[in-house]
């Protein structure tokens, strides 16, 4: 099948990679003539695990990138919209959506075979059916459903693992205003293995996608509440807590041969500083807003967002209950990335965390292992020493705060034990064992 993909980001630049690994005729097409350069150069514009090596087997094959929007939609039977939807901290612009709606539209006006036309970036409910599909009629003088159809297909990609998730999708949301958009999407799905396939309205399409989002985001902050009240009931640790919680087996299954099973999204029921990233922040708040003007209350993701505001804080009352001041108390980061697996800092916990730490006049030093270049656009120069190794960074430090979890800082015990002085580790993610230190605090630790 020939498909164009409209937007070369993260959501864009990975389906068109994997539709063509999957054998489909792709072409990317993005106004930013060096993106689309650097595309057709085998280069990817972001960093993804596999990305390049699967852009380099099929650039100049199945794949090719343009800035021809008008060819590449007469060249296709199925357009792909995936440009960005900027987010203003209440709602998303439509603004990308809008422009490429209309130019898609145009093109359609002197196609002669039917098309389909699917928004892959994540939108409120109603944005396909009620922004989409008028513009492309009003543009293309035609009729959707029986000129062209209009589809939502949405993206559940996580990033560090994104190429994997694409390749491999545990479902596939399906929809369109009719089952003709839909059989057409599901001729680019064919050869996609066992994934679930739900084939819905654009409405359910675009709810499905924030309602997932939501609900992980929710399981965090719920265990984030919890922790911050084992702190306050005293002697209790929000671990063994959540422990006897995650051994219920309709979360943790056991299997026939009596092995428990851990599924993935019971690492989301585990407390921390707060959730980030450029998704959970950015689509809770929308779809609060969205409710909100539609009468809803959104009470409960209200709650979410306002948990998670406030937990970076939690890790400076823990600063503060050990250390009278921290004018000049040598403080090192461990992790500034959001998660693990990536070198983005977009809402991470540690921004807040290291600028409150600068105000406060603490003497920083900071580690992650590829995020320092993404740090060093946010904070000022001479106010943290980077280190190259956890050695380094922790080397005469009074405390040590964990602030992403990255496999790497399970190394930190065996690094402390040669110290004669001890510092404070304040792991704000909870992934050592509280007695693998000496002295151990953490976001929902008993300590005294
Ligand atoms: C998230 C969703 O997981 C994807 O399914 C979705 O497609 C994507 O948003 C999106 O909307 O594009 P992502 O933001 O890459 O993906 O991040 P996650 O790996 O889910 O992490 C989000 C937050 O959850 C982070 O703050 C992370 O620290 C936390 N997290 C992640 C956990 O608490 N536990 C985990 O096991 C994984």
């Amino acid at each position: 099948m020939r498909i164009s993909v409209v937007g070369t980001g993260y959501v864009g630049l990975v389906g068109a990679v994997g539709f063509a690994e999957k054998g489909h005729e792709v072409v990317c097409v993005d106004i930013d003539a060096a993106k689309v350069d650097a595309i057709n150069a085998g280069r990817s514009p972001i960093h993804e695990v596999g990305l390049e090596e699967l852009l380099q087997s099929n650039i100049g094959g199945n794949l090719r990138a343009s800035t021809d929007l008008s060819d590449a939609v007469l060249n296709s039977e199925l357009s792909l919209i995936a440009v960005g939807t900027p987010f203003d901290g209440e709602r998303i612009d439509l603004s990308y959506i809008r422009d490429v709606s209309r130019q898609i539209g145009e093109v359609l006006a002197s196609k002669d075979s039917y098309h389909v036309v699917v928004v892959k970036s994540t939108v409120v409910p109603g944005t396909t059916d009620d922004v989409v599909l008028p513009i492309l009629e009003e543009a293309s003088g035609k009729e959707a459903g029986k000129d062209f159809g209009v589809g939502m297909n949405p993206e559940f990609l996580r990033e560090g693992d994104a190429v994997d998730d694409f390749m491999n999708p545990d479902r596939i949301v399906l929809g369109g205003i009719d089952d003709r958009t839909r059989d057409v999407l599901a001729t680019a799905y064919a050869s996609f293995g066992c994934a679930e396939i739900v084939r819905t309205s654009n409405k359910t399409a675009e709810l499905i996608k924030y309602t997932a989002n939501s609900l992980l985001a929710t399981m965090i902050s719920f265990s984030n509440e919890i922790a911050n009240l084992c702190t306050a009931v005293g002697d209790v640790d929000v671990v063994d807590v959540m422990r006897g919680v995650h051994l219920d087996k309709r979360l943790t299954p056991v299997n026939g041969d009596g092995r428990r099973v851990w599924p993935g999204f019971v690492s989301y029921l585990e407390s921390g500083c707060g959730f980030g990233g450029s998704c959970f922040p950015k689509d809770v708040k929308a779809l609060i807003s969205h409710g909100e003007s539609l009468g809803e209350p959104m009470a409960l993701l209200k709650s979410v967002i306002e948990i998670n505001n406030a937990q970076p804080r939690k890790v400076i009352d823990l600063l503060d209950k050990h250390f009278s001041s921290l004018d000049g108390v040598r403080i090192a980061v461990l992790g500034l990335a959001f998660k693990p697996g990536t070198d983005d800092m977009r809402e991470s916990p540690a921004i807040s965390i290291v600028k409150e730490l600068i105000a406060r006049n603490a003497d920083l030093s900071a580690f992650d292992p590829v995020a320092r270049e993404e740090a060093e656009k946010l904070f000022e120069a001479d106010r943290i020493r980077y280190g190259d190794t956890v050695a380094e960074t922790i080397e005469g430090a009074d405390a040590l705060i964990i602030l992403t979890r990255w496999d790497l800082f399970g190394s930190l015990p065996g690094l402390l034990s040669e110290r004669a002085e001890q510092p404070l580790v304040i792991d704000a993610r909870r992934m050592l064992d509280s007695s693998s230190t000496a002295r151990y605090d953490g976001i929902g630790y008993p300590a005294g």
